[in-house]
């Protein structure tokens, strides 16, 4: 779809919580979307304040709150707590938690049994996890307890150690094998797909194949919207950065300066000023 279909109100104008309906339904009438991870209440309550309609509490928070060197490491003990922060903070967004790796891939119950864990403690309000044609099962699990499931597939970053790192996914011959897995994934019933690190052309390919949303990250400008790990967009995590990440701020920098300034100042005395004295 290239028009955009304006019956039904944008995604901006909806001021109730956005449901996974509202998404389909911005994919039905051709409206992109961004989406962005959040692991904090005060950068909830911002990402909420200008509408980012969806935030994911990823498991990328190993790297960027943890300090883990990947994905891998988190427990559902250490990201729970940040999906609860995340709802405090958040009156309007969908917000879907991550399932760590180790929490659901031995069987469909233990995918529900954790999911439950997110929705009920965390109060998320559906759940993701990676996973191609061969956790099918697992959504369809989900699904049928009344648990909206976000997919994701191409590159998954909890396969690091089997993968060897972060390679492009389904160059060649290989897209075959994702599409297939998009397919499986939304036949299971998934309400929305992430697709990461495969050439633009596949990510197009999906997001047209489906009736879900597709929601890219390096998958190209053809997917129906675009989700980023917030400290790599706002210039926060140190270079380098894969190529699909685009510096719209530089966080790391406007920090630095700001507390070298107050640094000096207190070294030099001018910090406390008599405004910030009580009499
Ligand atoms: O955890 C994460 O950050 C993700 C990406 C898709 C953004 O899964």
């Amino acid at each position: 779809m290239t028009a955009m279909d304006s019956s039904t109100p944008t995604l901006a104008a909806i001021n109730r919580p956005i449901r996974p309906a509202d998404l389909t339904a911005a994919k039905a009438r051709g409206e992109r979307w961004p989406m962005l991870t959040c692991y904090d209440v005060l950068t909830a309550r911002v990402f909420d304040a200008h509408r980012i309609p969806a935030l994911l509490v990823g498991d990328s928070a190993a790297m960027v709150v943890h300090g883990h060197q990947s994905t891998v490491a988190i427990t559902v003990g250490e990201l729970l707590p940040l999906v609860a922060a995340v709802r405090r903070g958040v009156q309007r967004a969908l917000i879907v938690a991550d399932l760590p790796f180790g929490s659901y891939e031995d069987s469909p119950s233990q995918a529900l049994a954790t999911a439950k864990r997110f929705l009920k403690v965390g109060g998320a309000a559906a759940v993701k996890f990676e996973g191609g044609a061969g956790f099918a099962g697992h959504v369809h699990h989900l699904v049928s307890a009344g648990i909206p499931v976000m997919g994701h597939i191409g590159l998954l970053p909890q396969s690091v150690n089997a993968l060897g790192g972060y390679p492009v996914q389904g160059r060649g011959t290989a897209a075959a094998a994702i599409l297939a897995d998009a397919h499986a994934i939304a036949d299971a019933g998934a309400f929305a797909l992430v697709i990461e690190a495969v050439p633009a052309d596949l990510g197009r390919q999906v997001a047209t194949a489906l009736g879900i949303p597709v929601i890219g990250i390096g998958a190209g400008p053809g997917t129906d919207a675009q989700i980023l790990v917030w400290q790599d967009l706002l210039g926060l995590t140190p270079a380098p950065t894969p190529r699909f990440v685009p510096r719209y701020a530089d966080l790391a920098g406007t920090i630095g300066e700001a507390i070298s300034r107050w640094a000096n100042d207190v070294a030099d005395g001018t910090y406390p000023g008599i405004e910030h004295c009580y009499s």
